[in-house]
């Protein structure tokens, strides 16, 4: 299937640019002309592939042995650029050392690990919820969106209290550095050494707490699976991933529901909902919109050839508002099925912090649907410009009881 035939053609050529303010600040109209271009065409600018139909999407995410993640998952092709940072031992590498250490994380993160989180989340969760109603606004973005995770999953995973706002930096930098060399990326790295310097030495052993779930990494260690430095490195996959991404979310959910009150309304009629509604706002408004994977030989997609050695992106927000996928896409429900959505990605590289994600969303979505009768918008909000993530920079807002 994935291999070159003499009934292929060769990408059509687009000039869209998926980097730019303008396909950032307005993307859904843009997704659908990079979807109406082609099942897979080649952006101009770039020289890269790229492909915003799910079909495709989806195609790609389960074909790891075509299309591989240990050349990066980002613009840059690592056996071309250094990678600007150690690369991830598990988003940006390939079986069998991605089996080896996914494993390691998948076990961390077991079901009986995130269940005697819960109790703790609901608490503070509630803690959040009661503070923000008492006041007249507040930012969504960094009272709620960065103030949730940096409190909890960083609590959760067990490191130092002391400066996690360089968590927030560190994830910028990570997932703009995904993208081409441009104004975002360069602000996205400009304190590379102070940000990367606290973050790695959060993940050493010796600053863990001995109950989060970081130090228990280390057991792959003291049974001589990993070394001391992967043990850190893997810690390192849970920072980097789990932070902005969640904010995001968090900023997303709020937003979707602010403009869609009678949405609110459903989620507060049946909470029972509140897992479904998040899955809901991963396709509604995918916080990872973009990430790439890399041709490991001559290649074919959709009856579109693209040869090895290739940089191909995926548009999750793009897939996820696909019309030949979804029946009206661009309607915010929290009560229609979105299975086989790819908010989380897919196939053997698809989030292994879903878990996680999710009981934070649930347990903030529960926790507001007790409480909040209303939520408002009550200025003009800013939309984050970043290279792969979608959220926002600046969301006021105003709860109501
Ligand atoms: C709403 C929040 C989140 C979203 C939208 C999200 C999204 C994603 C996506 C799309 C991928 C696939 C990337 C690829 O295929 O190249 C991924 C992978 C990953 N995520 Fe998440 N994520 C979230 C939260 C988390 C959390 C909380 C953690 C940690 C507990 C986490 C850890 C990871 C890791 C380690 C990978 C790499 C998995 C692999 O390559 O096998 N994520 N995530």
């Amino acid at each position: 299937m994935a291999e070159a035939d003499a009934a292929t053609s060769a990408a059509p050529v687009s000039g869209l640019d998926p980097f730019s303010d303008e396909y950032i600040l307005d993307s859904y109209p843009q997704h659908a002309q990079l979807r109406d271009a082609g099942p897979v065409v080649l952006l101009e600018k770039y020289q890269v592939y790229a492909t915003g139909r799910y079909a495709q999407v989806r195609a790609v995410l389960e074909d790891a042995a075509t299309y591989c993640s240990g050349a990066g998952v980002g613009i840059d092709n690592y056996h071309k650029v250094p990678p600007w940072r150690p690369p991830s031992m598990v988003l940006e590498t390939d079986p069998p050392e991605h089996t080896r250490n996914r494993a390691v994380i998948s076990r961390t993160l077991s079901p009986a690990a995130l269940r005697a989180l819960r109790a703790g989340f609901e608490e503070e969760a509630a803690m959040m919820v009661d503070s923000l109603l008492a006041r007249d606004s507040f930012d969504a973005v960094k009272d709620m969106g960065e103030a949730f995770p940096l409190k909890v999953f960083a609590n959760a995973i067990g490191i130092p209290k002391e400066g996690r706002h360089h968590l927030v930096a560190y994830g910028n930098m990570v997932f703009n550095g995904m993208g081409p060399h441009n104004k975002l990326y360069d602000q996205a790295m400009a304190n590379p050494d102070e940000v990367s310097g606290w973050v790695w030495e959060a993940c050493q052993r010796r600053n863990l707490t001995p109950d989060g779930l970081g130090i228990r990494i280390f057991d792959a260690v003291d049974s001589g699976i990993l070394t001391d430095e992967e043990g850190a490195r893997l810690v390192r996959s849970f920072l980097s991933a789990g932070t902005d991404t969640t904010a995001a979310a968090i900023v997303n959910a709020l937003y979707c529901f602010a403009t869609n009150p009678g949405q609110w309304q459903a989620l507060r009629e049946r909470p029972d909902l509140a897992r479904a509604a998040f899955e809901e706002i991963l396709r509604f408004e995918s916080p990872f919109q973009t990430f790439f994977r890399t041709t490991t030989r001559d290649a074919e997609l959709a009856g579109v050839r693209i040869p090895a050695g290739e940089k191909v992106m995926l548009s999750l927000g793009a897939a996820n508002r696909d019309p030949r996928q979804w029946s009206d896409p661009d309607r915010f429900d929290i009560t229609r099925t979105t299975t086989g959505h790819v908010g989380f990605g897919g196939g053997i590289h698809g989030c292994v912090g879903q878990m996680m994600a999710r009981l934070e969303l649930e347990v903030i979505l529960r926790a507001m649907a007790a409480r909040v009768s209303t939520i408002e918008i009550t200025g003009e909000p800013r939309r984050m410009l970043h290279n792969t993530l979608r959220g926002m920079e600046y969301l006021p807002v105003r709860l109501r009881a």
